[in-house]
C-alpha cells in the first residue's frame, strides 16, 4: 500500500507542563501529552513510523480502527514488540471516518501518557457545525504506574483494595487529578468560538481507569457520534463514558459568554477535569456547571449505519462472566479465565457472533473489541461499559476481518491483571 500520509511518532521520556507552574516527568509521543493529533481524510492510507526511544519494549494500537490484523499493535499476538532503539512501520487505510485514538498496548505504558487523538474526517458529515475541538480526557498519575496488590476476593468490600473507595474503589491508582488535553483543572484549556456558532466537541476517554461524566454549563449536547460512528442526533444534558469510549456532540453557542466544560470521575474523588468554552470577548470567569443534566443512555442511540448481518440467529454465542480472578493475587477474568493462560474464542469468517457478558463484580468494566464494530441495541460501538453488580450487556458482530483479535477490559489495571481473551479465526 502506498501511503497518502506519513507521520513519525517517537515514544520518549520527557517533561510536560500540566499547569502554568507545574510539570510532569513522563513518557509521551514527541514532546507533549496527549501526543500529536493525527488527522486524515477517510480512505487515506496512513503510514506511521513509530520509533522507540524508551528503555523498554512498546507497540502502538489504533483504537477502534478496523485495521488489518498485523497492524493492530498487540505485542505477542499481532506483532513482536518494538525493541528499545528500533522502529516499526504501521500502514493502514483510515476508515471508516470517526473519532479514534492511538496508544501503547504494552503493560501500563498508557497510564504514563503514551496516547494521542486520531481523527478520520468524513467527506460529508450528517450534522452541521462551524468548528470543532478535540478533548482528550485522562487521569493524572505523576509517578510510575503500579499494579494494585492482593485483591482476589471477588465481590470487594472486605479485605484487599476493596475497602477504601467504597464499592468502586478497588483498582484506581492514587490519581492526583483529571486532565483535559494534558491540563490540570487549575489551568484549563480554552476553546474560543464566535457567538451563535455550532461547535463540534470530540470527547475521547484516554484514561486508564476512570469513568467520566461530562457536561457543559448552560448548554445541552446534541450527541452526533458514538465511538466515531454517526448516530441520529440526540439531545442530552450529560453523558457517561468509560476508558476507550468516544462521543462527539454539537453545542450551540447562542450568546456571548464563557462556560465550563466539566468531566468528573463517577468513581473517584479527584477534582473534575475542566475546559472552557468561550464566545465573544471579555475575560469573565466561566459559568460553572452546577449539576449534570439528564444522562444519555445507550438505548437513546440510533446508529445511522447498523452492522449488517446480525439479524436473526447467531452462528456462535459466547456467554462470558466478568469477575475477579481469585486466588489471592490481583487478577481479573473473562469467562473464568485469565489472559494469557486462556483458551481462544474460536470463530469463522462470515459468522454472526453474539457475546453475552454478565458482570459478577461490583465494578464497571469498559469492554473493547479489536478489529470490529459491534451492534449493541440500536448503537454501533467498539467499547461498551458493563455496569457493576450483575450488569449484563449483549453485543453482536460479524466476523469479517480475519486474524487474532484481543477482546478486553479497557481499565488498564484489569487488562494488565488478565482481563482479556482472543477471538481467533480458524
Ligand atoms: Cu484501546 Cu486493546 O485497546
Ligand atoms: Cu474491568
Amino acid at each position: 500500500m502506498e501511503p497518502d500520509r506519513t507521520v513519525q511518532l517517537r515514544a520518549t521520556g520527557g517533561s510536560h507542563s500540566v499547569t502554568a507552574d507545574r510539570s510532569w516527568n513522563t513518557w509521551a509521543y514527541g514532546d507533549g501529552v496527549p501526543g500529536p493529533e493525527l488527522r486524515v481524510a477517510e480512505g487515506d492510507v496512513l503510514r506511521a513510523t513509530v520509533t522507540n526511544d524508551l528503555q523498554e519494549e512498546t507497540t502502538v494500537h489504533w483504537h477502534g480502527v478496523p485495521v488489518r490484523n498485523a497492524m493492530d499493535g498487540v505485542p505477542g499476538l499481532t506483532q513482536p514488540p518494538i525493541d528499545p532503539g528500533s522502529s516499526f512501520e504501521y500502514t493502514f487505510r483510515a476508515e471508516p471516518a470517526g473519532t479514534y485514538f492511538y496508544h501503547s498496548h504494552v503493560g501500563l505504558q498508557l497510564d504514563r501518557g503514551l496516547y494521542g487523538p486520531l481523527i478520520i474526517e468524513e467527506s460529508d458529515p450528517h450534522v452541521e457545525y462551524d468548528r470543532e475541538f478535540v478533548l482528550v480526557l485522562d487521569d493524572f498519575l505523576p509517578g510510575e504506574p503500579r499494579l494494585p496488590e492482593g485483591f482476589g476476593g471477588g465481590m470487594g468490600g472486605s479485605g484487599g483494595m476493596g475497602g477504601s473507595g467504597g464499592m468502586m474503589g478497588d483498582t484506581r491508582p492514587p490519581y492526583e487529578g483529571l486532565l483535559v488535553n494534558g491540563h490540570l483543572p487549575s489551568d484549563p484549556p480554552e476553546f474560543t468560538v464566535e457567538e451563535s456558532e455550532r461547535v463540534r466537541l470530540r470527547f475521547i476517554n484516554a484514561s486508564s481507569a476512570t469513568v467520566f461524566q461530562v457536561g457543559v454549563a448552560g448548554h445541552d449536547l446534541s450527541v452526533s457520534h458514538a465511538d466515531g460512528r454517526p448516530v441520529e442526533p440526540v439531545s442530552a444534558g450529560s453523558f457517561v463514558f468509560g476508558a476507550g469510549e468516544r462521543y462527539d456532540a454539537i453545542a450551540e453557542v447562542a450568546e456571548p459568554g464563557s462556560w465550563e466544560i466539566r468531566a468528573s470521575a463517577v468513581d473517584g474523588n479527584e477534582p473534575p477535569a475542566r475546559a472552557v468554552l468561550r464566545a465573544g470577548d471579555g475575560d469573565s470567569s466561566p459559568t460553572a456547571l452546577q449539576s449534570f443534566g439528564s444522562r444519555l443512555r445507550y438505548s437513546d442511540l440510533r446508529a445511522l449505519s447498523p452492522v449488517e448481518g446480525v439479524d436473526g440467529r447467531p452462528d456462535r454465542t459466547f456467554d462470558l462472566t466478568l469477575s475477579a480472578g481469585g486466588g489471592g493475587s490481583y487478577s481479573w477474568a473473562i469467562g473464568g479465565q485469565t489472559y494469557p493462560d486462556a483458551d481462544p474464542l474460536r470463530i469463522a469468517e462470515g459468522d454472526h457472533v453474539r457475546v453475552r457478558m454478565a458482570n459478577r463484580s461490583p465494578v464497571l468494566h469498559p469492554m473493547h473489541l479489536h478489529g470490529h464494530f459491534f451492534q449493541v441495541g440500536d448503537a454501533v460501538k467498539d467499547t461498551v461499559l458493563v455496569p457493576g453488580h450483575m450488569g449484563e450487556v449483549t453485543f453482536d458482530f460479524v466476523a469479517d476481518n480475519p486474524g487474532e483479535w484481543l477482546f478486553h477490559c479497557h481499565n488498564l489495571y484489569h487488562l494488565h491483571a488478565g482481563m482479556a481473551r482472543v477471538f481467533e479465526y480458524r
